[in-house]
């Protein structure tokens, strides 16, 4: 991988430069982690590709979907039964170049990069690679999964709608019928790293609002919106119900069609696809059972083109190098600000953090630390220098 010196820019929620923040090394925080999610059942092959697709979210500086949602969302998910971590996917059918799974709510953080590997190897025979599965559960960062299909010199986009998770309304609508709905697409960038785009199709996920205002502070305007349409900037409204997400674009004059029409290509081919569950749902707005489902029985699908089955490797290479060149070398705005891709920076915190240390907040670090203690496992240490040290 590529590394470079260039000043991050994105709009990423790191917490990367933060003064006063542990540092833990990658290796013990990731062995750590799939300690965790052996304690609660997982297979340890199964718990190590889990942990490595969570720890991205702080490696890449995706705090939003790092190891914040250990105790929120992946430990609450086994406690209530809605994750099996012993689960064994069930192929429902088999067509050489697509493939259909149940995937009997295993923890999707496994699952999801299991279904890149075999569409991967998939795309290998055939070209085209296509595998789609239901009853899934939370997959985290998408590109984390996504990745591993580009690391291996192929395209791959990967799709996961939220069940029956309803926040988002479509435009002009009064029910909320949707959820944040990932998308990923990776594709490899030559000697550079990957490109990655990896977003919620809406203009932020749950966990940026949720981030907020867990450190109480409001968040801008254009994040959410009243049921009436107007800006909400207190971010407990997503929590109480009464203020809505925005669909990437923001208002229809601005693009929110865009956003919306994304939201439902990851639900058509994510969740319909597949079976899975769905977001839109005539319950949800006539009164005849609960508005708002949880995010059970969610539905991703994972495509992975392999080039080099289908025109010279070479060839292949040589173009992307050149559209790459063309990218990173054109003349920027503003010197200081040299034009990059997604993907670019999230690779560059990922190097830094690999050699200094995964930063985590004062608070997420003592979350780990009591994590630890409530189950008898050796807890992460913060590395020589770093805050918690001194505590
Ligand atoms: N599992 C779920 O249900 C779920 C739902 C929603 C979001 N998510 C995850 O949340 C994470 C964060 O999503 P988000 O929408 O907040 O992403 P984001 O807005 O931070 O970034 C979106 C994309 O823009 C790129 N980008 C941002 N700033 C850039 C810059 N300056 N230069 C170049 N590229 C730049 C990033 O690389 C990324 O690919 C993702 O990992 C996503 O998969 C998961």
């Amino acid at each position: 991988m590529t590394t470079t010196t260039t000043t991050t820019t994105s709009t990423t929620t790191s917490t990367a430069d933060a003064p006063a923040t542990p540092r833990v090394d990658l290796t013990e925080l990731v062995e750590f982690t799939a300690a965790v999610f052996r304690h609660h059942g997982l297979p340890a092959e199964r718990a190590l590709t889990a942990a490595q697709a969570l720890v991205h979210g702080d490696l890449t500086g995706i705090t939003s979907h790092g190891l914040t949602n250990l105790t929120r969302l992946y430990l609450k998910l086994f406690e209530d039964g809605r994750c099996d971590p012993a689960a064994e996917p069930e192929v429902l059918a088999d067509r050489g170049a697509a493939v259909l799974l149940d995937a009997h709510r295993a923890l999707g953080l496994w699952s999801a990069s299991e279904a890149v590997d075999l569409a991967a190897e998939r795309a290998l025979q055939y070209g085209v690679g296509l595998v789609s599965v239901r009853d899934a559960t939370h997959l985290g960062c998408a590109g984390a999964h996504a990745k591993r299909a580009a690391d291996r010199g192929m395209i791959c986009l990967l799709v996961s709608n939220c069940g029956q998770q309803r926040i988002i309304r479509p435009p002009g609508g009064q029910a909320a019928l949707l959820g944040t709905n990932p998308l990923a697409f990776a594709a490899p960038a030559g000697a550079r790293p990957p490109l990655v785009l990896d977003m919620s199709t809406t203009v932020v996920p749950t966990g940026r609002v949720r981030g907020a205002a867990r450190a109480g502070q409001p968040i801008p305007e254009g994040w959410l919106e009243d049921k009436d349409g107007q800006p909400v900037t207190d971010p407990h409204a997503l929590d109480r119900g009464d203020g809505y997400l925005k669909w990437l674009g923001g208002d229809p004059a601005t693009g929110a069609f865009k956003g919306y029409g994304l939201g439902l290509l990851v639900e058509v081919l994510g969740a319909l696809l597949p079976g899975a569950g769905l977001g839109p749902a005539t319950e949800a707005w006539s009164g005849s059972g609960s508005p708002s489902g949880q995010d059970d029985n969610i539905g991703f699908t994972v495509l992975v083109v392999a080039p080099a089955e289908l025109r010279p490797r070479e060839d292949f290479e040589a173009q992307t190098a050149g559209m790459f060149d063309a990218l990173v070398g054109s003349p920027a705005v503003d010197e200081d600000r040299p034009v990059r891709y997604p993907g670019w920076f999230e690779a560059e915190r990922a190097t830094e953090h690999g050699k200094s240390g995964v930063p985590l907040s004062a608070a997420l670090f003592e979350e780990l630390v009591a994590v630890a203690a409530e189950r008898g496992l050796t807890a992460p240490k913060a590395l020589e220098g770093s805050p918690a040290q001194d505590t």
